[in-house]
């Protein structure tokens, strides 16, 4: 735990820090019913629709939320997600859990997001969020919204020219689900990385390009991995977008895949209805764990992924 974490622990200020039983790199953030309320109400005034017209607003329900904490909440934020031994948190405002509130988890995570960075625009959505819905028929282009397979371990923002610091994933929904955990992986627990983090092919520029649903065309050019400011590698991955342009980067890519979805030190996080995950996506990898079949599965959850504005990951940031 970060020492601004430690801190926070003895001298709570509407919200509950605790390390992760599943890890101890993921902090368990809980904040109080209290000051979920007090933060909604003091935003009455502003829906989702003014959030997303007026990017400056992102940034005032932000600094609301945070006088609400004592102002612990920003600086905690900054220093666990820039924290190369953590930058993980499963984070749970107390009161939002029914779908009827979306819109209500929607600015509450907002809010987290903007006092660390800020959402990038999301081509699926035409906003600085997207939400989206998978049910147990599925005809789209990617593994995104298919229920009864894994989707397998990788990095978010692999295949846009923009910086991707964070990921942010709410659920907002689920009906008649069994199974379907979020996956995570932290790079320093990964088995094989000292393996391919050292082949020749980590640092080669590869071709990335998603399918017409993501609505990008353009072709992005990045090596699998790169290096922190501490000099660790960090990954920039997704198995279904890479486009190898021969067999010995197609076999490695391979490799890689298959050693990152047998690794033993996948955590499995249940993430419950309200609840999300806010994850440093260069040293954190995600997936999706199957569901099992039913004809009246529902699942909603909404992803924000963008920069940190306070700190740095990339030794060279693409930007
Ligand atoms: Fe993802």
């Amino acid at each position: 735990m970060s020492l601004a974490a430690q801190k926070i622990e003895s001298n709570t200020s509407g919200f509950s820090l605790e390390t992760s039983e599943l890890s101890p790199r993921l902090l368990e953030l809980r904040f109080e019913k209290s000051v979920v309320d007090a933060f909604l109400n003091a935003i009455a005034p502003w829906p989702v629709q003014a959030l997303e017209y007026k990017s400056m607003l992102r940034f005032r329900v932000g600094k609301i939320l945070d006088d609400l904490c004592d102002n612990q909440l920003q600086p905690l934020l900054i220093e666990t997600l820039a924290d190369r031994n953590s930058g993980a948190l499963l984070i749970t405002p107390e009161g939002l859990d029914g779908v009827e509130q979306a819109e209500d988890m929607v600015r509450f995570t907002t809010a987290v997001a903007h006092l660390f960075g800020r959402s990038n625009f999301d081509a699926m959505s035409g906003q600085y969020y997207a939400r989206f819905v998978v049910q147990n028929e599925d005809n789209s282009d990617s593994y995104l919204r298919q229920a009864h397979r894994v989707m397998e371990l990788h990095n978010d923002g692999t295949y846009v020219d923009q910086d991707t610091d964070y990921v942010l994933m709410l659920k907002i929904d689920e009906q008649n689900m069994e199974g379907g955990n979020s996956l995570l992986l932290h790079l320093d627990d990964w088995e094989d990385l000292d393996t391919f983090s050292s082949n020749p092919l980590a640092y080669q520029p590869m071709r990335w390009a998603a399918p017409p649903s993501k609505n990008t065309t353009a072709d992005i050019y990045h090596s699998v991995f790169d290096i922190d400011r501490s000099g660790k590698p960090i990954m920039s991955y997704i198995d279904q977008f890479v486009q190898p342009k021969d067999d010995e980067e197609g076999n490695w890519l391979t490799d890689l895949s298959e050693s990152l979805e047998s690794s033993r030190a996948i955590v499995s996080v249940r993430v419950p209805v309200g609840s999300f995950l806010l994850i440093n996506n260069h040293f954190w990898l995600h997936g999706r764990d199957k569901f099992t079949a039913h004809p009246g599965l529902r699942r909603e959850l909404m992803r924000q992924r963008g920069y940190f504005s306070h700190a740095k990951t990339l030794r060279n940031p693409k930007q």
